[in-house]
């Protein structure tokens, strides 16, 4: 028996990848308004700077849509709106200058604070401010003019840059400059995607009132093509202004190269760090780097999976299945399938009542190991296991227990395994059982 891990010190190990992964990486954090003027925005803050002080290069865009609606109608005006989009006019300019301007000082003074009793104790953050996002006027679309109301023409990435080098989070508001010299309101939906695009930043931030993103079942999507991402927000079931202007900043942002776009209800506790630092984060992923993807096997995929492992079988690596086996288990399968063609697969057999099951037929095509597939698999199928409540996986090998061990396995005897599969074992083939305890 291994002895008990505390959970912190587990956690922590867990993150550790995470923490050299994003070290150096630049990230584009967006959020609304309602989210400065939450109560939790202190909290959301000493993430903030948590990141920034694992070496994550910071920029923030903040909103200030509320807080521009509030100086509107301290001054007696109603916002008004096209679509999505402000029409502002000379009243409105004043509004959102002013209500940008004190949300502009509330992160500023929240960013410097340095108190010993708070979690961002010695931190001493320098925030940077600027003229980086130039604007142009959207004009008069359709009819209507929109007056102040602008988008950008270009970001000033070489000066962020700079700022971002000299260890500065950047905080970037819906303001715009033209080169005439006068100040426009833009989305800072538009001001983050067009940021993160020139920036060339790593990931793209939207942190989102409500409950996120959810598809047609009421779930959170874990990952999306910028396809799929398009068809939730033409047909999904309406998901709130808000929302639905994330979504569309994360597409135009992968469509403008950014990697990777997460999309994170801000209300949990903690929800950036769980998005960044855990394997399977909380929110929604928008990335294009989907060519590639895990998935329940099909039964079409039979001949794929016939056609991987047979090499090993005739090497001895694996037990021989037939084609009739596959047929009929097809569906314990989980395969990689990249361009069309399965080039990874694994199995699993539970046995519930013993909360326990066996992986096996864990195989990577030649071209394509030693990239991460293996472990890719390897997680899915453990978060099969916790799913249905099973505590242990276990796997026989003959030639890979090394592989195993390296991942938490540890050796084990026949009596260790369920005693329906103690009787199926082939004593010839001489494999060792090597078994991993979850959660
Ligand atoms: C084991 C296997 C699935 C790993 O796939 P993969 O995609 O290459 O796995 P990963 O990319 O996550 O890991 C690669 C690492 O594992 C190491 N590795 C590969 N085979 C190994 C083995 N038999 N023993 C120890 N380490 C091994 C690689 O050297 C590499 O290490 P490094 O990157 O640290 O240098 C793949 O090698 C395979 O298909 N093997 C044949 C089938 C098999 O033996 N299956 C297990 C029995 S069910």
């Amino acid at each position: 028996m291994s002895p008990k891990i505390d959970p912190f010190v587990q956690h922590f190990r867990g993150s550790a990848p995470y923490i050299h992964a994003h070290r150096g990486r630049t990230f584009v954090i967006m959020f609304g308004g309602e989210a400065v003027a939450s109560k939790a925005f202190r909290t959301l803050l000493y993430d903030v700077a948590l990141l920034h002080s694992l070496g994550v290069r910071v920029v923030l865009v903040a909103g200030a849509r509320p807080q521009i609606d509030e100086a509107l109608s301290r001054r007696g005006a109603e916002p008004r709106f096209e679509g999505e989009l402000r029409v502002t006019d000379d009243v409105a300019l004043q509004c959102v200058k002013e209500a940008v301007g004190a949300t502009r000082v509330e992160l500023e003074a929240l960013l410097s604070m340095g108190l010993p009793n708070s979690p961002m104790a010695g931190a001493r953050l320098r925030v940077a401010t600027g003229n980086f996002v130039m604007a142009q006027p959207v004009g008069v679309v359709d009819g209507v003019d929109y007056q102040h109301t602008g988008k950008p023409r270009r970001v000033d990435a070489e000066a962020i840059r700079q700022r971002l080098d000299d260890g500065a989070i950047v905080v970037l508001t819906p303001i715009g400059y033209s080169a005439t010299g006068e100040a426009f309101n833009i989305s800072s939906h538009d001001v983050a995607a067009a940021t993160a695009i020139a920036l060339g930043a790593d990931k793209l931030i939207g942190l989102l009132e409500g409950e996120g993103v959810l598809d047609a079942e009421g779930l959170p999507p874990s990952q999306l093509t910028p396809h799929e991402a398009e068809q939730l927000l033409r047909s999904g079931p309406g998901l709130g202004h808000h929302a639905e202007r994330h979504v569309a900043a994360a597409i135009q942002a992968c469509r403008g190269g950014v990697p990777r776009a997460h999309l994170v209800a801000r209300q949990s506790d903690g929800a950036l760090l769980r998005e960044l630092f855990t394997r399977d984060g909380v929110g929604t992923m928008v990335t294009s780097e989907t060519f590639e993807g895990v998935r329940a096997a099909a039964q079409g995929d039979v001949g794929g999976i016939l056609a991987l492992i047979e090499p090993l079988e005739e090497q001895g690596i694996l037990v021989r299945r037939s084609q009739e086996m596959l047929e009929n288990d097809f569906d314990r399968f989980t395969v990689i399938e990249r361009d069309g063609m399965v080039v990874a697969c694994a199995a699993l057999y539970p046995y519930p009542d013993d909360a326990i099951a066996e992986l096996a037929c864990l195989v990577v095509h030649p071209d394509y190991r030693t990239s991460g597939r293996g472990d890719q698999l390897l997680q899915y199928v453990e978060r099969q296991c916790d799913a249905q409540g099973l505590r242990r996986v276990f796997v026989l090998t003959t030639q890979t227990s090394h592989w195993f061990r390296e991942r938490g396995f540890e050796n084990c005897e026949l009596d260790d395994l369920p005693k329906i599969r103690r009787s199926a074992y082939d004593q010839s083939r001489r494999s060792k059982i090597l078994l991993k305890p979850l959660g």
